[in-house]
């Protein structure tokens, strides 16, 4: 029986309408001059993350990792990268994070770790059929001298998701070859996974983001895959023999009453599932939210935004739970990159194959603007992945000898990976790595990332920075509290919705100007032409209710 969850009060929702900022450590600023981004580096941009206005932050995996995968290759859950610090600078920082009100979550990833990992090490070291080999998926081959591998599925960053071990079974690596599955069958996992959680919580963090929440469980006895297509992607179909198991839900509820046995921590799941399976993800005794892919791939289009804002605000609400809008992360292109691209172009594979003249990035730019007032004016939580206040650009045309996602070679260099939304941040216009460290930088910058260092935004009012800025400033006097919204119907190119009195954000996602309802504006994402809102802007403003609707 798991624990009755607490009830809701003031005290433990922060989170619902949190803006939580998301820091790929590696990239976002090097404190001690190797070209890695690490924790020394984070607490000195605290002022400028207190000053940006977000509520908490979101660290990417900072455990120890030879990074293969960019640090979700774990290979110890309770102690830090050396390249990032110590265990003593991460109470630090959290101390520090909490000092200026800034809540943080970690990053916990239960589906695989690195197979430098203890647990992995001595699996690989003790026969066939020994319990330390149960911790993992690893099983004898098919066909006669079992030379096949168990089953024919692939993993996510291409090839077979199967590899052989040197005394002739096989492991099972969803991910890279360095990322064995863990056997969540085993009971050892479980206790590891709570006491792992216990350890954070100890150490005063808020909360979780966990990785592949949706993985975990496996199909007893690798039935193979028969649909045609991509193999490694999520379906609908409820009955997929490694995504999305019912199972996984029993561990969330045990992981939700060890969160409420602290209070107010929260944790939200990366689960790549089907829009209508998402709810069950955030039921009130499993996470607190989860994030939202739908929104993340909608088009620039109104009649889509619009769905998928009521869609989502719907399912989550149906729950008991607060939406999630999240535009980019590190790992999808850069938001101000796709949304110059047209229509429907596949965004893994453009950069290799293009054509690349078919990007506006004027207008992918603008767009970037006008959706950063949509994202901060919805109810629920705002997501905000690092640099995308800055309107960086994905780096599409990293040098080919520097990429570093395992995408890359997996996919017999056919798919550039994700590198591209990963280069270091840019802080000063000048230096060495523009702010970023004294040396070379771990990803090369592009020249354009200088014209949109922090600094030359911070004091430019028609900035990125400012924008954003203004518009959380704006969010916490006026959206605080409020959770509800109503779509408002102004023509098939407009998405505008009121979120009460408070506020009423309009989007003009056509080709002319609009001509905006009667009230005040409060903020808008380009200058006003003559009084209407231009193609690709959004503005924020607060309208009179009809005198029909007032109650004096
Ligand atoms: C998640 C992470 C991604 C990582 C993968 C495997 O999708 O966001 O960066 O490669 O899990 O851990
Ligand atoms: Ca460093």
């Amino acid at each position: 029986m798991s624990e009755i969850p607490e009830p809701m009060s003031e005290k433990n929702t922060w989170w619902r309408t949190a803006v939580v900022y998301q820091i790929y450590i590696r990239s976002f600023a090097d404190g001690n001059g190797d070209g890695i981004g690490d924790i020394s580096g984070l607490r000195a941009r605290l002022p400028y993350l207190a000053d940006l206005g977000v509520d908490a932050i979101w660290i990417n995996p900072w455990y120890p990792s030879p990074l293969h995968d960019g640090g979700y290759d774990v290979v110890d859950f309770r102690d830090i990268n050396p390249l990032y610090g110590t265990l003593d600078d991460a109470d630090q920082l959290v101390k520090e994070a909490h000092n200026r009100g800034i809540k943080v979550l970690v990053d916990i990833v239960p589906n695989h770790t690195s197979n430098l990992h203890q647990w992995f090490q001595e699996a690989l070291a003790s026969p066939p059929g020994h319990p330390t080999r149960d911790r993992y998926h690893i099983r004898d081959g098919q066909g006669k001298d079992g030379s096949e591998p168990p089953s024919n599925w692939l993993s996510v960053f291409g090839g077979s998701a199967w590899e052989p071990t040197s005394d002739g079974q096989w492991y099972l690596h969803l991910f890279d070859v360095s990322q064995p599955d863990l056997n969540w069958e085993n009971s050892e996992v479980h206790s590891e996974f709570e006491s792992i959680l216990r350890f954070w919580l100890d150490r005063g963090v808020d909360g979780f983001r966990v990785d592949v929440a949706h993985g975990l469980f496996k199909a007893p006895g690798y039935p193979d895959i028969t649909e045609d297509g991509d193999l490694s992607v999520p379906r609908q179909q409820l009955d997929h023999p490694f995504w999305d198991r019912d199972e996984v839900h029993e561990v969330y509820r045990r992981w939700r009453s060890v969160l409420n046995s602290y209070g107010d921590r929260m944790m939200v799941a990366e689960a790549w599932v089907h829009p209508d399976r998402l709810p069950l993800y955030i039921r009130d005794d499993e996470f607190h939210q989860s994030f939202n892919w739908d929104f993340l791939a909608a088009e620039w289009d109104a009649k889509e935004m619009a769905r998928v804002v009521a869609e989502s605000y719907e399912r989550a609400s149906k729950v008991g739970a607060s939406p999630t809008w999240t535009l980019s992360n590190h790992d999808v292109m850069r938001h101000s990159t796709r949304y110059g691209l047209p229509p429907g172009t596949d965004w893994h594979r453009w950069p290799m194959e293009g054509p690349h003249d078919l990007l506006d990035a004027a207008a992918g730019l603008r767009r970037a603007r006008a959706v950063a007032l949509i994202t901060l004016s919805l109810p629920g939580s705002a997501y905000l992945y690092q640099g995308e206040e800055l309107g960086l650009p994905e780096v599409w045309d990293l040098p080919e000898s520097v990429l570093d996602d395992p995408t890359w070679e997996r996919s017999g260099r056919t798919v550039r990976g994700r590198d591209g939304c990963r280069v270091p941040l840019p802080w000063t216009s000048e230096g060495p790595a523009l702010g970023f460290s004294s040396a070379e930088p771990w990803l090369p910058q592009p020249a354009a990332f200088a014209g949109l260092a922090a600094s030359a935004q911070a004091d430019d009012g028609d900035s990125m920075l400012t924008l954003y800025r203004r518009a959380l400033a704006l969010r916490r006097e006026r959206l605080a509290t409020h959770e509800e919204i109503e779509m408002i119907d102004l023509g098939p190119d407009v998405l505008a919705y009121s979120r009460g009195i408070e506020m009423t954000c309009v989007v003009n996602m056509g080709q002319t100007n609009l001509s905006l309802p009667d009230g005040e504006v409060l903020l808008t994402s380009a200058p006003l032409s003559g009084g209407d809102l231009p193609p690709d802007t959004a503005a924020w403003m607060s309208v009179q209710p009809s005198s029909e609707d007032s109650t004096d």
